[in-house]
C-alpha cells in the first residue's frame, strides 16, 4: 500500500463497511507504528492482576506497545505502572521479569529508586553541587491505573474515557470467570506459559467457524467422550453465539449450548474430586439458577477484551504485538479462591489439554496464524473477506449485537473499533 495509512480516508478505505478488509492492516509496518501510537500507547491496555502483585514491592515486568514498565506495588500499598527508564540516561531500570524488590538501581551508574518510584539516592552525589532535583527525577508513572475486580489496566492518556465506560457490557461477561470462585476471587499465581508466533497480533483468537475444521483431531477425541444428547457449541445450528459487547470487546458465547449441556457439566463435576463440594458451595453462593449458569460456562467467557486481553478457558490470555509479523502470547492460569484443591488440578488439567505447548488447540492456532501471514503476503487481490453472517446479525435483548458462533461478529466489531481508534487524531 503506498501513501500515508493515518492520513484522510487512508484507516477508512482498509476496513470496509461490507465487510472486506484490506491485508496491509496485517502486513504493513506504518500500520502497525500507527497501532502503536494509537491504540497502546493511548487506550486502556491490559498489565496484570492485582494478585500478581499481592506485597510492598512485589512487580512484574511488563510492556504497553512498545514501552517497557514496571508493575509494582509500593511499600505504601498502591499498586503503579511506572515506566522501566532511568531517569539519568534511559537505562532500563528493572531487568528481571518478576520478583520483589524495595529498590530498583540502575546498573548503569547507580541511581536508585524506592518502589513508589522516588529517586532515594545517586552515585557520586557531589558532582551535582546539590543542584539535582531528587523529587522532579521519579520513575515515570503511567497516568492512569484502574481494576475491575483485581484485573488492572492502564492507559498513557491522562485524561478521556474511564475504565467503566471502555469495558461497557464486557465487564459483566468477565465475571463468568470471576464467580467461577464461591468466594468471587480468583489469584494468577500459577505462573506463565508464553509462546511467540510469526503473525500479526490482530489474527488471536475469537473466531467460532474454525475449531470443527482446524481442530478436527481434538473433536474426534472429544466426540467419543460426549453424551448422545450432548449439544456441539461449535456447529453452525447451535444455540451458541457471537456477540460484540462493546468498543471491540467480543465474545464468542458458549451459554445457549452449555445450558443445554448443563447435566453433562454437573456430571463431570461428580467425578472430580471436591467437584461435589464446588456445586454445593456455587449453588449457595449464588443461588440455584445463577450457579448452575456459572456452572455450565466452567468459568469460560471466550471473550476477547481488546485489545491485548482474553479470557479463554480457565487463563487469562495477553496478546503482545512485537512486529507487523511478530506475535507472543502469554497465558496464565487462574486459580479459583475458596475451592477444593480437585476443582483448581482439574481445571489446570483441562487447561492443559486444550492449550499448553504440547496441546491439542494453541499450537494448531499458531501454525495457522503463520500460515496466514505467509499467505497475506501474496498481494495479488488483498481483500481479505469477512462478511459471514453479515446479513443476520441482530440485537440480542442485552443490545450487543449478535450472530451464529460461525459468523464473524467478532472480526467485523474488533475491526470496526480497530478503525475508530486508528482514526482519531490526538
Ligand atoms: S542511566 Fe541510570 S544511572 Fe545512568
Ligand atoms: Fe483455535
Amino acid at each position: 500500500m503506498g501513501g500515508n495509512p493515518g492520513g484522510a480516508g487512508g484507516i477508512d478505505a482498509l476496513v470496509r463497511d461490507d465487510g472486506r478488509v484490506h491485508s496491509a492492516i496485517y502486513t504493513s509496518q506504518e500500520i502497525f507504528d500507527l497501532e502503536m501510537e494509537r491504540i497502546f500507547h493511548r487506550g486502556w491496555v491490559y498489565v496484570g492482576h492485582e494478585s500478581e502483585v499481592p506485597n510492598a514491592g512485589d512487580y512484574r515486568r511488563r510492556t504497553i506497545g512498545r514501552q517497557p514498565v514496571i508493575l509494582v506495588r509500593g511499600s505504601d500499598t498502591r499498586v503503579r505502572v511506572l515506566a522501566n527508564r532511568c531517569r539519568h540516561r534511559g537505562a532500563l531500570v528493572c531487568e528481571n521479569d518478576k520478583g520483589n524488590a524495595k529498590q530498583f538501581r540502575c546498573w548503569y551508574h547507580g541511581w536508585s529508586y524506592d518502589d513508589t518510584g522516588r529517586l532515594i539516592s545517586v552515585h557520586a552525589p557531589e558532582g551535582y553541587d546539590q543542584t539535582l532535583d531528587f523529587a522532579g527525577n521519579s520513575l515515570t508513572e503511567v497516568p492512569r491505573l484502574d481494576s475491575y475486580r483485581g484485573f488492572l489496566f492502564a492507559s498513557f492518556a491522562p485524561s478521556g474515557k474511564s475504565l467503566a465506560e471502555h469495558l461497557g457490557r464486557a465487564a459483566g461477561y468477565m465475571d463468568i470467570s470471576i464467580d467461577a470462585s464461591p468466594a468471587g476471587e480468583v489469584a494468577l499465581d500459577y505462573g506463565v506459559h508464553r509462546t511467540k508466533y510469526h503473525g500479526n497480533w490482530k489474527l488471536v483468537g475469537m473466531d467460532g467457524y474454525h475449531p470443527t475444521v482446524l481442530h478436527a483431531s481434538m473433536f474426534s477425541l472429544r466426540s467419543k467422550m460426549g453424551q448422545a444428547s450432548y449439544q456441539d457449541p461449535w456447529e453452525d445450528a447451535s444455540a451458541s453465539a457471537t456477540r460484540h459487547l462493546d468498543n471491540g470487546h467480543v465474545m464468542l458465547d458458549l451459554t445457549g449450548s452449555r445450558m443445554h449441556n448443563l447435566q453433562e457439566h454437573l456430571d463431570t463435576w461428580e467425578k472430580v474430586e471436591g467437584g461435589p463440594e464446588y456445586v454445593r458451595a456455587m449453588r449457595a453462593a449464588y443461588g440455584r439458577e445463577r450457579g448452575d449458569y456459572l456452572l455450565a460456562q466452567m468459568g469460560d467467557p471466550h471473550m476477547g477484551v481488546f485489545p491485548n486481553l482474553q479470557l479463554i478457558g480457565s487463563h487469562a490470555r495477553v496478546v503482545i504485538p512485537i512486529a507487523p509479523d511478530l506475535t507472543e502470547v502469554h497465558m496464565f492460569p487462574m486459580r479459583l479462591l475458596g475451592v477444593p484443591d480437585g476443582v483448581n488440578e482439574y481445571r489446570l488439567r483441562r487447561h492443559e489439554f486444550s492449550y499448553g505447548p504440547a496441546s491439542f488447540v494453541s499450537p494448531d492456532d499458531a501454525e495457522i496464524f503463520e500460515r496466514t501471514q505467509i499467505g497475506m503476503m501474496a498481494e495479488a487481490d488483498p481483500w481479505l473477506n469477512l462478511t459471514r453472517g453479515i446479513r443476520r446479525e441482530t440485537r440480542a435483548a442485552d443490545g450487543s449485537i449478535a450472530g451464529r458462533i460461525t459468523d464473524e461478529i467478532p472480526q467485523r466489531y474488533q475491526l470496526q473499533a480497530w478503525k475508530d481508534m486508528m482514526s482519531e487524531a490526538a
